[in-house]
C-alpha cells in the first residue's frame, strides 16, 4: 500500500464513514500524510469490503478492508478518528470516542452549535449537549489556538467555511453594517453527499443551475452564530445558496453595506494582515477574481474584493473545494494542529493548475 506506514507515522486515525464523499477524501489526504497512519475505516453497506471495491479510483494505493463500526475496536486501533457521517450519528459515537481518549473531528453538524437549544431548532434533540461547551468551532484560521488545547472539534460547513472567512476580519473590525449581509452561495453536487436523492441525478442536476431552500438552509444559523461572536452582538444574514451542475467547488459572492468608504487598496490591506499566517487563504489584489478550477483538489480559500462606491457595498468573492476545505481537508487542518503537528502536513500537494 502506497505510503501508509512509515517510521514517521506515529499518529493512527480512523475514519467512520469512510465510503461517503468525505470519507473518501479524508481517505485519499491521509494516505499521504506524513504522520498519520491510516489504521481503520468504518462501513455499514460495505463491511468487509475492499476499500478499492467501493471506489477503484484507490485499486493499486489503499488495500484497507471496510470494516464494521464497532466503537471499541476503533478506540483500540486509532489515536484520532474523523466522523465523516450524517448529523444524528456523531454524537451517539463521540462520548464513547472520549471517555477512550480519543481526539474526535466530527464533520457533521451535531458539535459545531454552542447552544443545545440552537441546535435543536434546526436538526434534532441532542444528545449529548454536555459536549457543546467543550467542542471547539473548527475554522481552523480563527479558532487555531481553541483547536490546538481540544479534543473535540466540530468541523464547520462548506457554505459556512467559504462566506465567513472572507466576512470575519471586516465584521470583527465593525467596517460593515452587520445586518446588510447577503451571501450569494454556490455549491457543487458532491455538497449533497453520496446518497441517492433525486436533485442529484444527472439529468436533474446539469445543464440547470438553481437556488434551493433560500433563507432556509441549515447552514444559516451556523453562519449567524459565528458572526454576532466575532462581532460581539446579534448579526442577521441573508443567505441564498445554488446548485451548480458540476461535481465539486464552492464560490460565494457576498455582500454588504458599509459604515463608512474605504478603499479598496485598505479592505485589501486589512484581510492581508489578519490571514498573515495563514498558508491557506490566497488574497488576490489586480484583475482575477476566485475561479472554483483553481482550488480544485486543495485546502485554500481563495479570496477577492471590490468595492462598489457609488452603493457603498463591500462584495467579497471567495472559493473552495467543498470537500477539501470545506469538509475533509480542514479537518486534517484541524486534526494538524490538535496533534501538534504542522498546520499544512497532508496538505501541501501543488494544485492542478488545468
Ligand atoms: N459533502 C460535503 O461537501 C460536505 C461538506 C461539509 C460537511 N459535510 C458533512 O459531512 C458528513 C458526511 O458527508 P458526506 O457528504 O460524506 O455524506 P455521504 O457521502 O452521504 O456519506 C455518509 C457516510 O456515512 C455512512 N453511514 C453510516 N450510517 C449511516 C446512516 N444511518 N445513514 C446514512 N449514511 C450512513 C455511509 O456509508 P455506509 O452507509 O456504508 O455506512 C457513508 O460512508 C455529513 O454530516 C455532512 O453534512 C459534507
Amino acid at each position: 500500500m502506497k505510503n501508509n506506514v512509515g517510521k514517521e507515522k506515529s499518529i493512527r486515525a480512523a475514519v467512520v464513514g469512510a465510503t461517503g464523499y468525505t470519507g473518501a477524501e479524508l481517505i485519499r489526504i491521509l494516505m499521504d500524510h506524513p504522520f498519520v497512519e491510516l489504521t481503520c475505516i468504518t462501513s455499514r453497506q460495505h463491511a468487509g469490503m475492499a476499500y478499492s471495491k467501493v471506489y477503484p479510483a484507490f485499486e493499486g494505493v489503499v488495500d484497507l478492508v471496510c470494516e464494521e463500526m464497532d466503537p471499541k475496536a476503533v478506540c483500540k486501533k486509532a489515536d484520532v478518528v474523523f466522523t465523516a457521517l450524517p448529523h444524528k450519528l456523531p454524537m451517539s459515537l463521540v462520548p464513547g470516542f472520549l471517555e477512550n481518549g480519543l481526539k474526535v473531528v466530527d464533520l457533521s453538524a451535531d458539535f459545531r452549535f454552542e447552544n443545545p437549544e440552537e441546535y435543536q431548532a434546526h436538526y434534532q434533540p441532542h444528545t449529548a449537549p454536555h459536549l457543546l461547551n467543550e467542542a471547539v468551532y473548527g475554522l481552523t484560521e480563527i479558532y487555531r489556538e481553541k483547536i490546538a488545547k481540544a479534543r473535540l472539534v466540530g468541523n464547520p460547513g462548506c457554505y459556512p467555511t467559504c462566506s465567513l472567512l472572507p466576512l470575519i476580519p471586516f465584521v470583527k473590525e465593525g467596517l460593515i453594517k452587520p445586518n446588510s449581509i447577503v451571501i450569494d452561495a454556490k455549491s457543487g453536487v458532491s455538497g449533497a453527499g453520496r446518497s441517492l436523492s433525486l436533485g442529484s441525478l444527472f439529468c436533474e442536476a446539469h445543464e440547470g443551475f438553481r437556488p434551493y431552500k433560500a433563507t432556509t438552509h441549515r447552514h444559516n444559523p451556523e453562519i449567524e452564530q459565528i458572526l454576532s461572536r466575532e462581532a460581539a452582538r446579534p448579526v442577521v444574514v441573508t443567505f441564498v445558496p445554488h446548485l451548480l451542475p458540476m461535481s465539486r467547488g464552492m464560490l460565494a459572492t457576498t455582500y454588504a453595506s458599509l459604515k463608512d468608504p474605504i478603499s479598496r487598496e485598505d479592505a485589501e490591506a486589512l484581510l492581508k494582515n489578519f490571514y498573515a499566517n495563514c498558508p491557506f487563504v490566497r488574497i488576490f489584489s489586480g484583475d482575477y477574481l476566485p475561479l472554483t478550477r483553481n482550488v480544485r483538489g486543495t485546502n485554500f480559500v481563495d479570496i477577492a474584493l471590490r468595492v462598489d462606491r457609488r452603493a457603498n457595498r463591500l462584495i467579497l468573492v471567495s472559493a473552495i473545494d467543498n470537500l477539501v476545505k470545506g469538509a475533509s481537508g480542514q479537518a486534517v487542518q484541524n486534526m494538524n494542529v490538535m496533534m501538534n503537528l504542522p498546520e499544512t502536513a497532508g496538505l501541501d500537494r501543488a494544485p492542478q493548475g488545468i
